[in-house]
């Protein structure tokens, strides 16, 4: 029975919920900041902690080296029990792979005499004491040398209070030099290119510019100009220089005969010279115990640093700073998603919901105005790290309650194809890097298009990027890692792609993932297509039937038969290949972090197809059942996977959208029973809350999908229905419009069962399908309105209409022998 209802009826159309609720105390910024062993960071979240505004180009935090350096994990600067070698203005979150940035840097000491060594960070680096504290925008610790460190920040400038013990003195380094390094790996650590200082008169303010290159993306040297000072003149303020003698600074450095050597000072400035020697200041101050910085940073020069450090910081007040910080926190992110926050909710939830918002608004950062290699009145956005992570539904929640910022990143992300010739996959320090698989810019642009993002968004021009990475074969870039093809951007193996249909496994590197995800790739292509350039469509939606000439129908694997498997030129399958194993799954291998038993079921555009290829819906069911039984990995994830032993590995992003295929059978009361399961087995409100990096936030966004009972199906305008963890959620959509989710029934406490959906209301009438498009029931995803779930104990057979579309749904002849022919 269809019951419609009318829009005049819904008070809450058009309606901002004024708010004054301080969603920001529920934040645990720790969350992923340790990993599975107690008081380490590997396996972690690899969480930058520390003091930010949403995508702020500053992110003020410590620089730690945890030892072991085994189980450590930089990248995020915070490790919960390493030394801290400096406290530095730039910093990534959730990411593996190379540590990026780290700098510029000061540190407080209490000594630069003795043993200590200004270029030898061991000489003075510090443990902490007591327990540090991390809120939104603010940060906290204490020194074993008796000095307390506090942080706050605005968008382009940091605030550091330090506290001296009363008897000690009194000193503020500030060294250029100063990255996160990567101590157990060479090709793609940071290394030190060059920097100088210049100590003004008054000694009070320093400016320079400190350069870095290398780290993830195997990047081009960054080059941040810096404005700092003090809240009162040093007594002695000295500049220095000192050679170069990094173990990884392979590039322009001086002979290391093993010892390190001593700074000369150098007056009121010091450059690097043609050597890269290391420069930095050392400040001293006697009749004080409180020293205050501002440090402005920017692309562009030392004028603009300067500027930011006194128009965003004038008050010099850590409370002020975080004030600002805080608020503008809750205004722009946590009240996006209202739920209660009364005595009676649940807080361990309210800390999940509101941490992992956090979390998903701290890169890419944003540098409008601040991109220093071309020209342009588009924006700008950096930390693109990386699109392989952000894709899968991250930037489909920032479609819903960031559309000023995501309308932004996406003319930024055009704007890089038309100054640089190509859209990022990876990019960090402006400089594209690190193509995992597909060219999944592609797929975020189809998601914001379908979805009718417009704004100023030139649409022919973001046509055309997703046309070249169709089309063109990206030049190699000499990256040490993958001798076959480029990893800087684009799609190295065009060259099987093509004329293929597939990726092979003797010409290219992981054959089995890229062949999986250049299909969704030239969907995504083809969506665009039919609106931009209709003639173009068809190509590219047969293209992104790929998949299927890398589908081996005799392949068989625990029972079952039937997976995309690594295929050669010649068109024999690689028979041997273990399906439940992709060994290292890395660059040079086969399949991409996921093996092919995975990456069967990662087909969005078409699961149609796909249950057809494993034998129909019962088989099919059975299957999906299967990956999430114990103990049926044969991937050893280590101390890195929190124990997870199913192949369904819910820690990595190809397998995000798994769990909630049931949806695809009209069996959604099972999606929510797995999805359900994984979430609270493997995300918690403590330290070591998230299984594995967070990945720019991606882990966290996954959460939230689960929380508020939907999730997105990339590239087309589908979101499923599943089931909330809250009673009333209003989610500020499209600006200023609410979409408000209740759910009638919901009883899931202390074990309780009451979360599976008995029926489905949206804006008051009956909805029998397990899912809906962006706009649905009279655009509820644009003008907002309301989804009611029904809950219960009873696992339930609710829906009755469609099951979910595949809009890419094709059928080609699968196997041995057959190619396509173009
Ligand atoms: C790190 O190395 C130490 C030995 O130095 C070893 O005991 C420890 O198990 C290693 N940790 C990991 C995570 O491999
Ligand atoms: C600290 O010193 C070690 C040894 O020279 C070096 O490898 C590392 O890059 C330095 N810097 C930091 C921030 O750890
Ligand atoms: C020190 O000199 C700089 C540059 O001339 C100026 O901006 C700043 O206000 C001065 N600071 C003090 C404390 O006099
Ligand atoms: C501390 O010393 C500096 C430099 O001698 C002087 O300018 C400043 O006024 C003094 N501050 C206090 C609080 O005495
Ligand atoms: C190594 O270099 C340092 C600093 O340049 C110097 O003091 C020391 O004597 C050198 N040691 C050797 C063994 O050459
Ligand atoms: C959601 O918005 C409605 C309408 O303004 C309001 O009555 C309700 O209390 C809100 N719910 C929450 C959790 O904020
Ligand atoms: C889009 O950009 C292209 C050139 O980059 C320009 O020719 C075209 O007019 C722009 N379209 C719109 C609608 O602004
Ligand atoms: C596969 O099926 C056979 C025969 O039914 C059974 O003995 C075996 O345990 C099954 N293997 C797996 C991995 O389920
Ligand atoms: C096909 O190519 C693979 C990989 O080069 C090779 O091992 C196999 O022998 C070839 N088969 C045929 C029939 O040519
Ligand atoms: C695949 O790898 C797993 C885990 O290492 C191993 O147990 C299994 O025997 C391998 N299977 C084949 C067919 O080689
Ligand atoms: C809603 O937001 C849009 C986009 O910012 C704006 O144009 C419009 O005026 C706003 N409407 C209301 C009622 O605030
Ligand atoms: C609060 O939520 C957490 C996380 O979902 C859950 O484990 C716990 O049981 C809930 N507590 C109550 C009292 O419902």
């Amino acid at each position: 029975m269809f019951k419609m209802r009318s829009l005049a009826i819904l008070p809450i159309i058009g309606s901002v919920i004024a708010q004054d609720v301080d969603y920001a105390q529920f934040v645990n910024p720790f969350i992923g900041s340790e990993g599975a062993i107690p008081g380490y960071a590997y396996g972690g979240g690899d969480v930058f902690v520390g003091g930010t505004v949403p995508f702020g180009m500053v992110k003020l935090g410590l620089d730690t080296y945890e030892e072991p350096i085994n189980q450590s994990a930089l990248n995020g600067g915070y490790t919960p029990k390493g030394h801290v070698t400096g406290i530095s203005l730039m910093h990534e979150s959730g990411t593996g792979g190379g540590p990026k940035y780290g700098f510029p840097a000061q540190m407080p000491l209490t000594t630069i005499d003795g043993d200590v060594n200004l270029l030898d960070n061991r000489t003075y680096w510090q443990s902490r004491i007591g327990d540090d504290v991390a809120k939104v925008g603010y940060f906290s610790t204490k020194f074993e040398s008796g000095v307390s460190v506090e942080l706050s920040a605005s968008r382009h400038a940091g605030l550091y209070h330090y506290t001296y013990p009363e008897s000690s003195e009194k000193h503020v380094l500030v060294d250029f030099s100063h990255y996160l390094p990567y101590p157990t790996r060479s090709w793609d650590s940071q290394f030190y290119t060059g920097g100088e200082i210049d100590i003004q008169p008054n000694s009070s303010t320093y400016t320079g510019y400190t350069s870095i290159a290398g780290g993830w993306c195997i990047g081009a040297p960054v080059t941040v100009y810096v404005c700092g000072d003090f809240d009162s003149p040093p007594v002695e303020a000295k500049a220095f220089r000192g050679k170069n003698t990094f173990p990884v600074s392979r590039h322009f450095r001086s002979f290391d005969n093993a010892t390190t050597p001593q700074p000369t000072f150098t007056g009121s400035s010091a450059r690097a010279g043609p050597l890269n020697d290391r420069v930095g200041g050392v400040f001293t101050w006697s009749n004080t115990t409180e020293v205050k910085s501002r440090v402005g940073i920017s692309f562009m020069s030392v004028e603009k640093a300067c500027e930011y450090k006194d128009s965003e910081l004038s008050s010099w007040s850590i409370e002020d700073t975080t004030k600002a910080a805080h608020d503008e926190w809750n205004r722009d992110v946590f009240s996006k998603i209202q739920v209660d926050t009364s005595e009676a909710a649940n807080k361990t939830r309210l800390a999940l919901l509101y941490s992992s918002l956090y979390f998903m608004h701290l890169i890419p950062s944003e540098r409008v105005g601040e991109n220093p290699l071309w020209e342009s009145d588009e924006p700008y956005w950096d930390d693109w790290y990386t699109a392989w992570d952000i894709f899968r539904n991250q930037v489909s929640l920032w479609h819903l309650i960031q559309p000023s910022y995501y309308e932004s990143m996406i003319r930024s992300l055009i704007d890089m194809f038309r100054h640089e010739g190509w859209l990022p996959d990876g990019r960090s320090g402006n400089y594209n890097g690190l193509v995992q698989g597909g060219s999944n810019a592609d797929n975020i642009l189809a998601d914001a298009y379908v979805k009718g993002l417009s704004g100023m968004i030139n649409w022919t021009d973001g046509y055309a990027a997703v046309k070249k990475n169709a089309e063109v074969l990206p030049y190699f870039d000499q990256n040490p890692v993958d001798p076959q093809g480029s990893l800087k951007e684009g799609r190295s193996a065009l060259d099987d792609w093509i004329p293929l249909g597939y990726v092979s496994a003797d010409r290219n590197s992981r054959a089995v993932s890229k062949t999986v995800e250049y299909s969704l790739n030239d969907f995504a292509v083809s969506q665009i297509a039919a609106g931009e350039e209709p003639g173009d469509r068809d190509l590219y939606f047969r293209r992104s039937a790929g998949w299927q000439l890398s589908w081996d129908p005799e392949a068989e694997s625990r029972n079952f038969t039937g997976f995309v498997m690594p295929r050669y030129a010649n068109g024999t399958f690689h028979k041997t290949y273990n399906i439940t194993n992709c060994g290292d799954c890395n660059w040079s291998d086969e399949s991409y972090e996921g093996t092919a038993f995975e990456y069967s079921f990662v087909i969005p555009h078409d699961v149609e197809r796909m249950i057809e290829l494993m034998g129909g819906s019962s088989h099919f069911e059975s299957r999906l059942d299967y990956v999430f039984q114990p103990n049926t990995s044969g991937v050893d994830l280590g101390v890195n996977g929190l124990g997870i032993t199913t192949i369904n590995n819910v820690a990595n992003e190809p397998d995000f959208q798994t769990p909630y295929l049931y949806n695809y059978l009209n069996k959604q009361w099972k999606s929510v029973q797995r999805s359900r399961q994984l979430a609270t087995d493997f995300y918690f409100n403590t330290s070591a809350g998230i299984p594995g990096n967070s990945d720019a936030g991606a882990l966290n966004c996954w959460l939230i999908w689960q929380m508020i009972g939907l999730y997105p199906i990339v590239t087309t305008p589908v979101y499923l229905l599943e089931s909330p963890w809250f009673s009333d959620i209003n989610i500020t959509v499209n600006h200023n419009h609410t979409l408000r989710i209740r759910a009638d029934g919901l009883d899931d406490g202390d074990g309780k069962q009451g979360y599976y959906v008995q029926g489905v209301i949206i804006n008051g009438e009956e909805w029998n399908k397990n899912w809906f498009e962006h706009e649905d029931a009279g655009g509820i995803m644009n003008e907002g309105g309301e989804i009611l779930f029904k809950l219960g104990t009873e696992q339930k057979v609710w829906e009755t209409g469609d099951v979910p579309p595949s809009p890419g749904h094709q059928v080609i002849d699968v196997g041995q022998g057959y190619m396509m022919t173009r």
